[in-house]
């Protein structure tokens, strides 16, 4: 986004700035019907495509993750980074590319590192501290200025570990997704309703899903990203659906934006697990490291109380962990166990670990 328009906008109250960024964004999407000579209806094509003519996977997917320059995202990148190297030239993988979308609005020092496309932040008070708010808007400039030459886009967080190799899960012009245990469109009815009227359909017609992990194709993605932008900045806006939906507010705006394009997403547990809910890796793909994991010496579970060895990524708010990071006491998950080997292997092959990224 042009920087007069950010300057013009942060003179402005908020409320006018939606409205101001709406606009902007018809203005895109006008500009994209016009240039693919697109008809207004962009859902119409995934809908034609559900029958099973879909062409084959094994078409290559870019691996994008959006990030800010805080040292907590950073060393996450990091890490993240090291394993989409190690798996992306290993036999059943069809990653391509890397970028890490920044959206910070600024340079920070691991552009040498890894790819990064630097792109503004939502204009100031926007996200009322809610920063995955700039999320949405990140997928938007970036989709409109950078050069993809994949065809399918996976959408990561900095907090994604890849485990194996893993193929495109899309199958044509259906997503892969993973389904979220908390994200109950269904019984949301009365919030969702606000922004998924009776007349666009059931609700099931919403995935329990987030952004992320997403397997999409880039022309999808461009179709929904503005929508997720527009829903999530009104559910934001909206003091009931805030409430409600608290930190998982954009989640919802996605799942709710991509049923708005009537895109289902084909749902993968596999594509995914989560220590220390989930015990073994098994076939999964990423190990999200979301949740602290808590045990006592003997092994047992203490979530939500501090443990007598623990990993959480919040302990490490302003710098990286250390190296070599103690491995869990006998009797606790595999996945566990295999999220700090991996965390470790990670630091002590990456180069000034230790010193790079503190803040
Ligand atoms: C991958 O990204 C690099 C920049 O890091 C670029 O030079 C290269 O052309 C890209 N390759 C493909 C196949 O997109
Ligand atoms: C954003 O939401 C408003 C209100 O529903 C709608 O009028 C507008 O068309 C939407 N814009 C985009 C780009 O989705
Ligand atoms: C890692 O720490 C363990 C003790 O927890 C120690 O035995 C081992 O030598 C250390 N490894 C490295 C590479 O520093």
């Amino acid at each position: 986004m042009p920087t007069i328009e950010r300057k013009h906008v942060r003179r402005v109250s908020p409320l006018f700035v939606v409205f101001g960024l709406v606009f902007l964004f018809a203005a895109y999407n006008l500009l994209h019907m016009v240039m693919h000579n697109k008809g207004p209806n962009p859902g119409a094509a995934v809908t034609d495509a559900l029958g099973m003519s879909d062409p084959v996977t094994g078409l290559r997917y870019h691996v994008a993750v959006t990030a800010t320059d805080a040292p907590y995202s950073q060393w996450q990148c990091r890490i993240m980074y090291y394993w989409y190297k190690k798996v992306r030239d290993m036999p059943g993988s069809d990653m391509g590319n890397f970028t890490r979308i920044l959206h910070s609005g600024r340079t920070d020092h691991l552009m040498e590192e890894m790819h990064t496309f630097v792109v503004d932040p939502l204009p100031d008070g926007l996200d009322r501290g809610y920063i995955v708010l700039n999320r949405p808007w990140a997928f938007v400039q970036w989709l409109e200025s950078a050069t993809i030459e994949e065809e399918y886009i996976l959408m990561a967080e900095p907090d994604h570990i890849f485990v194996s190799p893993f193929p495109n899960l899309a199958k044509g012009s259906h997503p892969a997704g993973y389904p979220f245990f908390y994200i109950k469109p269904a019984e949301k009815a009365k919030i969702i309703r606000k922004f998924y009227p009776k007349e666009k359909g059931p609700l099931t017609d919403i995935d329990p899903i987030g952004n992320s992990p997403v397997i999409i194709q880039k022309s999808i993605l461009e179709e929904i990203a503005p929508t997720w932008m527009n829903v999530s900045l009104r559910m934001k806006e909206d003091p009931e659906t805030d409430k409600a939906f608290g930190w998982v507010l954009e989640m919802y705006g996605y799942a709710v934006a991509s049923a708005l394009h009537k895109v289902k997403h084909i749902l993968r547990k596999d594509f995914m697990l989560q220590p220390p809910w989930d015990l073994e890796v098994g076939k999964s793909f990423i190990i999200h490291y979301t949740y602290g994991c808590d045990y006592s010496m003997k092994g047992e579970l203490t979530y939500g109380k501090i443990g007598e060895w623990r990993f959480d990524k919040r302990s490490y708010l302003s710098g990286p962990p250390p190296r070599n990071l103690s491995l869990p006491p006998p009797g606790v998950p595999e996945s566990v166990v295999q999220l700090v080997k991996m965390v470790n292997e990670a630091t002590a092959n990456i180069p000034k670990w230790e010193t790079l990224n503190r803040s």
